[in-house]
């Protein structure tokens, strides 16, 4: 699935938040395939510094969630012609695990704010210290990471939900606003894909559902045909056995 390197993008510069492990790791394997450079950005210093001497970027320490840091580390990294707002949490480990384990009156303050800092938070610090610069350019690409459970429900982790229904929003609305400003914003919105991010609780019971499990290498696949297609605020969607596609809702207007 993975394809061949085609060069498509050469000479481009990419920033991918959570990119030390899984999904944002798989992109920058695979924007470094297409011949980009990519800086990785994260928490977890000893994994992102591995994955950037892999792929041959650079490392550097982001938490998401600190808009200050954000504001910092820009000046200093930018350009970017790619973006990826990728770094995301559920809520207890839990994406579909059984839901009656997980009463939702029970969801404490710490673990409510913890997913929504860095699922919405660090997604809207993030596009808004980089519009400026590719505004300016008239040039980028906004790549935001949702879920399939940005477009469906997921009833094990309602939280998570949210989070990924808001990241659809706010790609399609931001997407509105900066296409005639020559930047691209689109939603990446896999199902499930084999990262850290799924639990031994939630692989059983995806097995048990017999709903599968994709490659990572999708993810990769998945990033490719949102940056090719360059189509602003488009949530594009991939599900075990099925080829990758634009979700187009109804028209609520038509
Ligand atoms: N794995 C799936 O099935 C799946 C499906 C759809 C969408 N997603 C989404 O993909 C994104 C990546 O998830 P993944 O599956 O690769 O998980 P993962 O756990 O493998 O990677 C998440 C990365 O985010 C980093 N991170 C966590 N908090 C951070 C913070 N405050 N600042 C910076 N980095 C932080 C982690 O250190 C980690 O490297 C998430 O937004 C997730 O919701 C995952």
């Amino acid at each position: 699935m993975s394809g061949q390197p085609t060069g498509q993008l050469n000479n481009q510069r990419a920033f991918i938040t959570g990119g030390a492990s899984g999904i944002g790791a798989e992109m920058a394997r695979r924007f470094t395939r297409e011949g980009a450079s990519v800086v990785i950005a994260d928490v977890n210093d000893t994994l992102g510094k591995a994955i950037a001497v892999e792929v041959g970027g650079e490392y550097v320490h982001l938490d998401v969630t600190d808009s200050t840091a954000w504001d910092k580390i820009m000046p200093t990294f930018e350009p970017f012609d790619i973006v990826c707002l990728n770094a995301g949490v559920s809520t207890n480990s839990n994406v579909f695990g059984a839901i009656t384990n997980y009463p939702f009156e029970h969801l404490d303050n710490d673990s409510y704010q913890h997913i929504m800092s860095i699922n919405v938070d660090g997604v809207v610090f993030g596009a808004r210290a980089v519009i400026p610069g590719m505004v300016e350019r008239r040039s980028g690409h906004i790549l935001v990471t949702a879920s399939l459970a940005g477009i469906v429900p997921i009833a094990a982790d309602p939280i998570y939900g949210l989070t990924k229904h808001a990241m659809v929003g706010l790609t399609k609305s931001l997407g509105a606003a900066l296409e005639p400003h020559g930047v691209c914003v689109s939603a990446l919105c896999p199902a499930f894909l084999d990262t850290p991010l799924l639990s031994e609780e939630t692989r059983q019971n995806l097995n048990s559902l017999g709903l599968g499990i994709m490659e990572v290498s999708i993810a990769g696949d998945l990033a490719m045909r949102a940056l090719t297609e360059r189509i602003s605020g488009a949530q594009w969607i991939v599900m075990d056995g099925q080829a990758i596609t634009q979700y187009i809702p109804a028209a609520p207007f038509a």
